[in-house]
């Protein structure tokens, strides 16, 4: 199932169309989802963490490293604002922009929110194959994984206007989901 339908392209960019954002813990996809989605959709693709790293000039490992969680939380409250002022956009955002108030009431008016629900067992596979996360520079990761997703799942949860669980579908067929619900919703 693909999802580039170039010529539906217009279909959602009209003059009322807002934003696509896509939350969900590490490793669910939404980088490489997004960047689908957004061909499919005539949208414009940003990602909040590549957004932080060209603008730091710096790995996001190195921004924790060096100024520390707090630092880069900050960053990524400022960044999400900016993109939240354009519309049209897919915006892929850090598994961890929930976590505070002032992002949730941000993402709720910014555009239409989606959840890529994702099990921890998938996530531990998917990320395992790259160490760009420092938050799971731990000995047991899957154990990890598990905590934060206890304490963030019911804040995707009350974000989302939208829920994909996407353990047993193709990164294509979740990327088609997404673009027929938006397609619904913006219509
Ligand atoms: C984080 C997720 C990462 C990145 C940072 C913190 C988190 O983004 O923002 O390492 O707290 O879950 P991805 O979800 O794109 O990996």
């Amino acid at each position: 199932m693909m999802c580039d339908q170039p010529s539906n392209s217009s279909d959602v960019s009209s003059e009322t169309t807002r934003n696509v954002i896509l939350i969900g813990f590490m490793g669910t996809g939404k980088t490489s989802i997004g960047k689908r989605v957004a061909q499919s959709l005539g949208f414009q693709f940003v990602d909040t963490d590549d957004l932080i790293v060209q603008a730091s000039g710096k790995a996001i490992t190195q921004i924790f490293a060096d100024e520390g969680e707090d630092h880069f939380r900050d960053l990524e409250s400022q960044t999400l604002l900016d993109c939240s002022q354009a519309k049209n956009q897919v915006i892929a955002t850090g598994g961890g922009i929930v976590l505070r108030e002032q992002n949730r009431e941000i993402l709720q008016r910014a555009g239409y929110v989606i959840w890529l629900r994702t099990s921890p067992e998938s996530i531990l596979e998917r990320v395992s194959k790259n160490r760009d996360r420092p938050l799971l520079h731990t000995e047991d990761p899957l154990k990890r994984i598990r905590a934060m997703l206890l304490e963030r799942d019911g804040l995707y949860s009350s974000s989302a206007d939208f829920i994909i669980d996407t353990d047993e579908l193709a990164m294509e067929e979740t990327a088609f989901g997404i673009c027929e619900s938006a397609r619904v919703n913006f219509a």
